[in-house]
C-alpha cells in the first residue's frame, strides 16, 4: 500500500522553512506539484533550485514580529490568491537558567515560538473561514510534558501551543478550517544539536528513544495538510517517546 500526494494548485506557507524539518516539508510540497512559501529569518536561497514539478518561494521573515509575519501572509495572498495550509515550524531554544535569562530573551522566545501563531491566525482564520477550507499545523515538543533545565521558555511555549491550536480547531470547525499539532520526536536538526550539549545528546540517543530524521517527520506533515486528514482537527499527533528525567550529571 502506498500513498502519494497531489498538491498542484495548492499553496503551503512554512515558517522555519529554511532549514531542518520545515525545509524538508517545502521540498516535499514542491515534489508533489505545489507551491511552498518558505518563510525564514535565515532563508536558504538554494531551496529555489530544488528540481521539482512545483516551486519553493523563499522569503525572509521574522515570525516574532507581527508586521513581518502578517506582511508575508498578505503578500502571499496577493501573489497566489490563497493559502491552503500554514505550518508553523520556526522556533528558537536559548538555554539559560531562569535567573540568567533576560526578560528580553524570554519575550523573544514567546514571540517567535508562540505569539507568531496568534499573529498568523489573525490573517489565516478569516481567509480560511471564507474559503471554508484550510489546514494549520504547529509543533509541540516532548519538553512540553517534561520541562527541561534551562529550556523553560521553549518548554512553556510548546505547551501553550497545544491549547492555542486546539482553540483554533474549535473556532475553525464550523467553517471547515482544521488545526492540528505534531510532536515530531527528537529529530537530527540544528535545533537538536545546537541547544543540547554532548551529554544531553547522548542521553536522548541512548535513553530518550533515539534520534529520528527529517524524512521520518515530513510524511506526517503531508498527511496533516492534505485532504487525507480532513476529518482530523484539534489532534496531537505524536512521535515522541516518553522522556525520563536526565541523569543528575547532565548539566
Ligand atoms: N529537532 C527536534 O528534535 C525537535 C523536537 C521537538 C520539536 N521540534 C520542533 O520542530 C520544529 C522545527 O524545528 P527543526 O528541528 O527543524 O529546527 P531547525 O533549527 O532546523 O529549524 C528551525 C527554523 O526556524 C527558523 N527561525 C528561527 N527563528 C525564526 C524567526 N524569528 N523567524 C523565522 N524563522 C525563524 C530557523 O532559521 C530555522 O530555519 C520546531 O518548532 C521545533 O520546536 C523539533
Amino acid at each position: 500500500m502506498r500513498v502519494s500526494y497531489d498538491f498542484r494548485e495548492s499553496v503551503v506557507v512554512v515558517t522555519g522553512g529554511g532549514h531542518g524539518i520545515g525545509a524538508g516539508l517545502c521540498r516535499a510540497v514542491a515534489k508533489a506539484g505545489g507551491t511552498a512559501v518558505s518563510a525564514d529569518i535565515a532563508p536558504d536561497v538554494a531551496l529555489n533550485q530544488y528540481d521539482a514539478p512545483g516551486q519553493i518561494d523563499v522569503k525572509m521573515v521574522d515570525v516574532g514580529q507581527a508586521e513581518s509575519l502578517q506582511g508575508l501572509l498578505r503578500d502571499t495572498l496577493a501573489s497566489y490568491g490563497q493559502i491552503d495550509a500554514f505550518v508553523q515550524a520556526a522556533a528558537i531554544q536559548p538555554r539559560q537558567a531562569i535567573e540568567e535569562m533576560s526578560q528580553e530573551t524570554w519575550h523573544r522566545v514567546m514571540n517567535v515560538n508562540l505569539n507568531s501563531l496568534f499573529y498568523a491566525g489573525q490573517i489565516l482564520m478569516p481567509h480560511m473561514k471564507s474559503r471554508q477550507s484550510g489546514a494549520i499545523v504547529a509543533f509541540t515538543s516532548g519538553l512540553a510534558q517534561t520541562g527541561w533545565a534551562k529550556a523553560s521558555g521553549y518548554a512553556a511555549t510548546k505547551a501553550a501551543l497545544i491549547a492555542l491550536v486546539k482553540s483554533m480547531a474549535k473556532e475553525g470547525l464550523p467553517y471547515g478550517v482544521r488545526a492540528n499539532v505534531i510532536a515530531p520526536g527528537i529529530t537530527d536538526t540544528d535545533l537538536f544539536t545546537g541547544p543540547n550539549d554532548d551529554g544531553e545528546q547522548e542521553f536522548f540517543r541512548v535513553r530518550g528513544g533515539g534520534v529520528g530524521t527529517v524524512d521520518e517527520v515530513v510524511p506526517l506533515l503531508l498527511f496533516l495538510i492534505a485532504d487525507a486528514s480532513e476529518s482530523l482537527t484539534g489532534a496531537l499527533l505524536s512521535r515522541d517517546l516518553i522522556i525520563h528525567p536526565p541523569p543528575r550529571n547532565v548539566r
